[in-house]
């Protein structure tokens, strides 16, 4: 549970007034945003180049009979053009990617002039094999500059990439491959992640057994051994050399998939967040902009992984699109040692550095020295994202490694989002340690309770927006129904984010975590049903029923209460099975953390699971567990917490 400090931090005078906005053009800015949306956001959709310019700005309906969200919808652009092409002619030279390697001896430095030609080549190695606009492209990628390349590239020609994180196993690829009707794979030979391997190019031949595609394209980046499949497989770096430099830039409609990303829910399998073009480019670059307060000769550096939707924000699309110097970090924060981060910082001058609190309280509890041994003199302004932030891990951040200079900008959204929704701006906003503080412009947060009404003033509930923004998801792809179901028809008329919230009574947010059956994990998020899935999926698992549990360093760990079949003995390595077992079907971040061998779990007397009950136990605070009447078997409960695992 969130502490909600009290302590602020005033917006240092002169960052007030060398900033994008202050308080009083913060505050004007907003009440125009949400007044005339038309009016600001037809001026702010400028910021982009338009091949067409649109008419027409926003037209979305959240009635859950008819949703519908289009923003500049008569309007024409592509998003590679605006992320390359037109930054040439003013800032051809400097460096658009600083690509860090995972071992410290190896980075590049890439030129817009040069991410022209890389991007446009990839483009055409494409078309070579086939690809057409709105064909769905699978990246299965380590973070490499190519990674970047072929998100543009596709989006150069029209083509809707679909990322999966290199952590995944070969069946989560599998689905995710099959999901999308993807026909392409773009894949490396390998990754290479705090000195080890990441059998990438294997992983997708697994999974293609399972989802087959016409074609593979390999980029070689350890030069390990891999098996090509003939006809189907290519290597990228031959295939770059057989095509010509120039591919000219798609016209595509504002509202024309840029790319799916797959992520958890509540129920069932991920589903496939669609973002579009146009909207979600000017709001990664605006809050790009006014977020970071991103000013011309920043080194910017967020440390995610392409594989979520922060890497497509505030990686790739939102900084190239503003010309800014984007940093890309191949490794780990631990390797080798624990203040890479910082020596990275230091090495290319990195002046805006965003993270997430999970490595954050990483670094922490390795110790000051590890900060302190490095200048970090060039550090301006920190970001935090993924998950709350606790007071005291927000209070290190700030005084180690900002040594009390640099505001820190905790950003709060989702991969429906597509942008930031409500986050500090730098020189605007009093910060207090744990609050993501107020909504971005065009934001109207609410928070609601049990029935949707909504609540003024202090208060706590649950948190809707109540009206769409550019950046918002459009779909769910091939399932508009579960788009609808998902978000818009808990609470009519409005967007549920899944997220707890309390608003203080100076009208700052502060996010409490999931109040669905998502856990999140080091900043990742998990579907509890995903994990059950994968356990039940053993062959000496009967029942399985996974929560989160407060975790110090990611934020929640993993619990997993597992039922055996009749006769299977509950041994510890039969637990090392199960996470192995889970590690392979879904990846290592949804590993079990505990595992609790439980003869019976708490249901209802209709069979219903309760969870309540069970999260209770894995906080280890089970003396409030509430009403356990119902139950069809109270004792199960006492058997529960005899055993129970978490013992804080
Ligand atoms: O619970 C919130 C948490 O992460 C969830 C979204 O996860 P995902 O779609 O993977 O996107 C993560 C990166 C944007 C949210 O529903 N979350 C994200 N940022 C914050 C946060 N919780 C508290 N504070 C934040 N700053």
């Amino acid at each position: 549970m969130i502490e909600m400090s009290d302590s602020v931090f005033p917006v240092p005078s002169d960052l007030a007034s060398r900033a994008h906005v202050d308080n009083a053009k913060y505050l004007e800015m907003y009440k125009r945003s949400v007044d005339d949306p038309d009016g600001f956001w037809g001026e702010h959709g400028k910021r982009v180049d338009w091949m067409k310019p649109y008419t027409k700005v926003k037209n979305t309906s959240y009635d859950h009979h008819n949703v519908s969200i289009k923003w500049f919808e008569d309007g024409t652009l592509n998003v590679s053009a605006n992320c390359v092409d037109r930054h040439l002619e003013t800032r051809g030279d400097q460096p658009a990617i600083i690509w860090e390697g995972d071992d410290p001896s190896e980075h590049k430095v890439i030129t817009y002039k040069q991410l022209h030609h890389e991007v446009n080549v990839f483009a055409n190695v494409l078309h070579a094999q086939g690809v057409k606009k709105g064909d769905r492209v699978t990246i299965y990628l380590p973070m490499i500059p190519e990674a970047a390349y072929a998100m543009l590239a596709c989006a150069r020609i029209g083509a809707i990439h679909s990322i999966v994180f290199g952590g995944f196993s070969p069946d989560s690829l599998a689905q995710r491959i099959d999901s999308c009707q993807s026909n392409c794979v773009i894949t490396a030979d390998e990754g290479l992640r705090g000195g080890r391997k990441v059998p990438l190019k294997a992983n997708v031949d697994k999974a293609t057994e399972k989802a087959p595609v016409n074609s593979v394209i390999v980029v070689k980046r350890t030069g390990g051994e891999i098996t090509m499949k003939d006809g189907r497989d290519v290597w990228y770096h031959e295939e770059a050399d057989r095509v010509s430099d120039h591919c000219q830039p798609v016209e595509m409609n504002a509202e024309d998939p840029l790319f799916i990303l797959y992520t958890s829910g509540s129920t069932g399998q991920p589903k496939g967040v669609v973002h579009t073009t146009g909207g979600y480019l000017v709001y990664a670059s605006m809050t790009h902009q006014y977020v970071f307060d991103y000013q011309e000769g920043d080194i910017y550096w967020c440390t995610a992984d392409v594989g979520w939707v922060t890497g497509h924000s505030y990686i790739v699309y939102g900084p190239l699109a503003n010309g800014a110097t984007t940093l890309m970090f191949e490794g780990v924060p631990t390797y080798p040692g624990p203040d890479r981060f910082w020596e990275v910082c230091d090495k290319h001058n990195v002046t805006i550095f965003y993270t997430a609190p999970t490595a954050i309280r990483a670094l922490m509890g390795a110790g000051d020295d590890h900060v302190k041994k490095h200048s970090l003199k060039s550090l301006r302004l920190l970001g935090s994202v993924g998950e709350p932030i606790n007071p005291e891990a927000w209070t290190w951040y700030y005084n180690v490694v900002g040594q009390g200079r640099c505001p820190i900008v905790d950003t709060w959204w989702q991969t429906e989002t597509g942008g930031i929704l409500i986050t500090p701006l730098p020189g605007a906003t009093d910060l207090k340690p744990g609050s993501a503080t107020r909504p971005f412009f065009g934001v109207q947060p609410a928070i609601v309770d049990a029935e949707g009404k909504v609540l003024d003033g202090a208060t706590e509930g649950n948190l809707v927006m109540l009206d769409s923004w550019p950046g918002q998801m459009r779909t769910v792809y091939g399932d508009h129904e579960r788009f609808v179901q998902t978000y818009f028809s808990t609470y009519k008329g409005m967007y549920f984010t899944g997220d707890g919230c309390r608003r203080d009574t100076d009208g700052y947010y502060w996010i409490t975590g999931r109040v669905d059956d998502v856990i999140n994990v080091s900043g990742h998020r998990m579907g509890t049903a995903e994990v059950e899935s994968a356990l039940v999926s053993h062959p000496k698992v009967s029942e399985a029923a996974v929560v989160g549990y407060p975790h110090d360093i990611k934020g929640q760990g993993i619990y997993a209460y597992v039922t055996l079949m009749d006769g299977e003995e509950p041994t510890d390595a039969l637990k090392k099975e199960l996470v192995t077992h889970v590690r392979a079907e879904i990846g290592p971040i949804a590993s079990p953390d505990l595992i609790q061998f439980a003869p019976g779990l708490p249901k209802t007397r209709s069979g219903k699971i309760m969870r309540r009950i069970l999260r209770k136990i894995a906080e280890d605070s089970f003396d409030s567990l509430g009403d356990t009447s119902t139950l069809a078997d109270p004792a199960v409960v006492d058997d529960l917490i005899d055993n129970r695992q978490n013992r804080a």
